[in-house]
């Protein structure tokens, strides 16, 4: 990571910053217990990113509706050498401070719309949390993939129904009690629209439930409070081609509509019958298989680490067995001064 935090600042001034910078929509570590104060769930959704096939190292990033720049940031630090992030000018000053502040390099914001993105290619494009704000969403999809050279991810809420899935639902300002919203697309509209934009390879994931999510609640009750079916937050990842990197994910993994069955993640796979009304107790079991995954991982880093001290030791005696072995040869050739003749 290429951050470094600002030691010249103090708490007050910083504090007093973050006001003026209000209203925030992501929470952001700022410096030790400081982040900023936004509602948003960026972290669960990260957690899930993180955990998909989605490898940033050396890649250029887009990060479309940025905001103040959280997952912009993480792609950096997952390695991405240049990420660029566009929203309007409010968000763009947030995520400018912070990059300024933690002096992060790699990452650049813009004031610039998805409907007029930046005339540069981007190896991966992030559209999180806001194809559902936009009036035209698929434009927006559209404009974004043929600056796109090899993944589109977006993460979005979605009418997943088999009733549903290939429509999109006009919600005219209101939406969850949320009046940013236009539309409710339904994940096989997005996914179709995809492939016609170029990207064939498409596979989507559903997102555990997040009993704190403030906009959660209608998951339970399959309506919303505006009486719209209830959409359900997904994250849908489409590729241009696939490699040897990721083809045995999209063998293993192959696209199925909710309308055949529900998310087709290797465990859904094997609990597919079950899966249908449990969806609380799919998230438990998602995060289970998450949690293992990364506890695999860490094992595994654990083992690394554990290794190379080993071999640190190792080189040690070595060193240590050498100059023994140099001094001895020194005695045995040393002449032997006070050796009586013969
Ligand atoms: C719900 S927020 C999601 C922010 C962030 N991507 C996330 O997932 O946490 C939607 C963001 O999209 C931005 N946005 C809305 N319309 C946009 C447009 N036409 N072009 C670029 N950004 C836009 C908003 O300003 C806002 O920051």
């Amino acid at each position: 990571m290429t951050s470094i935090i600002n030691p010249n600042i103090d708490r007050s001034q910083l504090q007093n910053k973050l006001k003026e910078l209000a209203p925030w929509g992501q929470s952001i570590h700022v410096m030790a217990d400081i982040h900023t104060p936004g509602p948003l769930d960026t972290e669960h959704r990260w957690r899930l990113l993180d955990s998909m096939p989605v490898n940033f190292k050396g890649k250029s990033v887009l990060d479309a509706g940025c905001n103040a720049g959280y997952f912009a940031f993480k792609a950096e630090e997952m390695g991405a050498n240049r990420v660029f992030g566009i929203d309007c000018n409010h968000y763009i000053n947030q995520a400018n401070f912070i990059k300024n502040f933690k002096k992060i390099k790699n990452v650049d914001f813009a004031v610039c719309s998805v409907f007029d993105p930046p005339k540069k290619e981007f190896q991966i494009s992030l559209i999180m949390g806001l194809l559902y704000h936009l009036k035209h969403p698929f434009l927006a999809i559209e404009k974004l993939a043929k600056i796109t050279t090899e993944m589109i991810v977006i993460e979005t809420e979605a009418l997943v129904s088999p009733d549903d899935t290939h429509k999109m639902q006009f919600v005219e300002h209101t939406f969850r009690n949320d009046d940013s919203s236009w539309w409710v697309p339904g994940e096989e509209c997005i996914k179709g629209f995809l492939r016609t934009c170029g990207f064939p390879h498409v596979k989507s994931y559903y997102f555990p439930q997040v009993p704190e999510n403030p906009f959660g609640f209608h998951y339970s009750t399959g309506k919303t409070v505006e009486g719209f079916p209830a959409s359900q937050r997904i994250m849908i990842i489409a590729r241009k081609h696939i490699n040897s990197e990721t083809e045995s994910f999209f063998d293993e993994l192959p696209n199925v509509s909710p309308s055949s069955s529900f998310p087709t993640t290797s465990y859904e796979k094997s609990q597919n019958s079950q899966l249908k009304d449990q969806t609380s107790h799919d998230s438990n079991f998602y995060w289970e298989e998450v949690n293992e995954y990364k506890r695999i991982k860490q094992n595994l880093e654990q083992k690394n680490t554990e290794l190379i001290d080993y071999i640190e030791v190792l080189e040690k005696e070595r060193d240590s067995w050498k100059s023994a072995h140099e001094e001895l040869v020194k005695t045995i050739e040393k002449p032997h001064i006070n050796k009586p003749f013969s």
